[in-house]
């Protein structure tokens, strides 16, 4: 223990869509001691997808103090930890009295679709074609502007209190750092990242743009919105006010994507990396300028380090159904209970039978965008059975992932040479050898897959003076010299992927437009 004190560590919060953790890392960006939390994603009704705001700060408390726990007993003291970094699940909203600020409801969470009337109603409007230019996404189910729009019409306490000045409005960092603080400090933030999902930011002043809150009839007089901060910054975000790291400064702030490209140092222009969650999010660092997509893609901030430096942008390509299309088939249809054996499953079949499952359970976002379709499962004849649809179901994100190369070839004029992967399916041998093969470029997945939660420490770390990191280029020498590294070549004969690729596109073709 003694040895250790002149070791630095920064903690990292990873609030995502099915759990929290809490990874401490040492100066070497390896993890030292790490919880994590699932807790419960409320569906009410189809197409709602809700959490309560509270578990998400109890689960993000617990976590921290479970790890801290494993931290102490290795020798280490609190005053070794120097910041924390907060990375989050990007677009879910959650609104709060600003007087009180108890919740006014449950969040509404990414994937929910309960929004579609009101897109339908947004896109019929006069310059609905301008956002996309503004903000870099396009009019649909997923950003939190038409979350907010459909609670202020719909859900009479928070109606009243938009009525009444009272509502205050945030992503679900803003919520947590306003609740870690402790809400009598009001802390009412959000980075340029998470505030990129909303489509209320002009995505090239780095500014609320009236134009855009005009669009959407939000009026910021009746509405408190968070305050939009760089990534990395220490003074803005405020300290833990309570619990085993109370006093410790949150100095980086990330939406999860984001957060994953700078864990996997995609810090130039022409780098990727595939994030394969409970959705699965691909972003391609497009340098200081953003690029506005023709081909069904997001343009976004990448990260923001503030003064000193510019804004970096990204093309994302977003696919709503990931990890969850494998709990689907564990909670909903009654296959293994461990994501584990559902891999062994579809590996116990030596291909996918001619099954296609296209996964649009909150119909399919990039490069798709089909609000409409549904969740369809093609190809089923008395020789299928559930290896063949774990495997469909494990090869739904590979074919959308190439889709979305493609669409970023045409966007940026050329394709990519590999992949960097990370997130729970990329531990899938077959899934990644499935991605290369289907995409025909080399998948690279390091040995160390925290790289969301590294991505916000890595922002704590370069905030602060005390400890941390100094620059960009000693955090990539550091990591280039890490070994493990795993990587997949793309195997398949080109004829087999042009036929399967063909069979998926017809899949979700017919996947639009049901109507129940
Ligand atoms: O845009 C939604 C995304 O941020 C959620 O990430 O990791 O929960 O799939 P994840």
């Amino acid at each position: 223990a003694t040895e250790s004190q002149g070791e630095w560590f920064i903690g990292s919060i990873d609030q995502g869509t099915t759990s929290s953790r809490f990874i401490i890392f040492d100066s070497e960006a390896e993890p030292v001691a790490s919880h994590q939390i699932e807790f419960d994603n409320h569906y009410p009704e189809s197409g709602w997808h809700e959490h309560d705001p509270m578990d998400l700060v109890g689960s993000v408390e617990e976590c921290i103090e479970k790890a801290m726990e494993q931290f102490i007993s290795k020798g280490y003291s609190k005053s070794q930890i120097k910041a924390i970094g907060l990375t989050n699940q990007r677009e879910t909203i959650v609104v709060w009295d600003k007087y009180t600020g108890e919740p006014l409801c449950n969040a509404v969470v990414w994937p929910d679709t309960r929004t579609s009337n009101i897109v339908r109603e947004l896109k019929a409007r006069p310059h609905s074609d301008k956002l996309l230019d503004m903000c870099g996404l396009p009019l649909s189910t997923y950003p939190s502007s038409v979350k907010l729009l459909w609670l202020i019409r719909n859900n009479e306490a928070v109606g009243q209190a938009y009525a009444e000045g009272r509502l205050a409005f945030g992503t679900v960092d803003t919520w947590l750092i306003y609740q870690l603080n402790g809400k009598e400090k009001n802390i009412h933030v959000t980075d340029s990242t998470n505030a990129s999902r909303t489509m209320f930011m002009n995505l090239r002043t780095l500014k609320y743009d009236d134009e855009l809150l005009d669009f959407f009839g939000i009026d910021p007089r009746k509405v408190a919105l968070p305050k939009i901060v760089p990534s990395s910054c220490s003074e803005a975000y405020g300290t833990l006010g309570r619990g085993a790291l109370a006093g410790v400064r949150i100095a980086g702030c990330l939406g999860d994507q984001s957060s994953a490209l700078v864990g996997q140092c995609g810090f130039s222009a022409g780098q990727a990396k595939n994030t394969y969650g409970t959705g699965c999010f691909l972003l391609y660092n497009v340098g200081t300028k953003p690029v506005i997509s023709q081909y069904g893609l997001l343009a976004t901030i990448a990260y923001d380090f503030g003064p000193g430096t510019e804004p970096v942008y990204a093309l994302e390509g977003s696919i709503a159904v990931a990890g969850s299309g494998v709990k689907f088939l564990m909670n909903n249809l009654g296959f293994e209970r461990d994501s584990t054996r559902v891999t062994a499953l579809a590996e116990s079949v030596k291909d996918n039978g001619g099954v296609y499952f296209v996964t649009a359970f909150s119909g399919l976002f990039a490069p798709y965008w089909i609000d409409d379709a549904k969740g369809t499962l093609f190809g089923l004849t008395q020789h299928t059975n559930r290896g063949h649809i774990a495997r469909a179901t494990l090869e739904a994100t590979c074919f959308q992932t190439r889709a979305i190369l493609d669409a970023m070839a045409k966007d940026s004029g050329h394709s990519l040479e590999s992949l960097a992967v990370d997130g729970g399916m990329s531990n899938s041998d077959l899934t990644m050898q499935t991605q290369a093969d289907l995409t025909n470029i080399m998948v690279e997945r390091p040995a160390m897959r925290e790289t969301t939660a590294l991505g916000a420490a890595i922002a704590a770390g370069l905030a602060i003076d005390d400890g941390g990191w100094n620059s960009l280029d000693e955090i990539s020498s550091m990591m280039r010299k890490k070994k493990g590294r795993c990587t997949f070549e793309p195997q398949m004969d080109k004829k087999t992927v042009a036929r399967m690729y063909t069979c998926w596109e017809r899949a979700v073709e017919m996947s639009r437009g049901w109507v129940t």
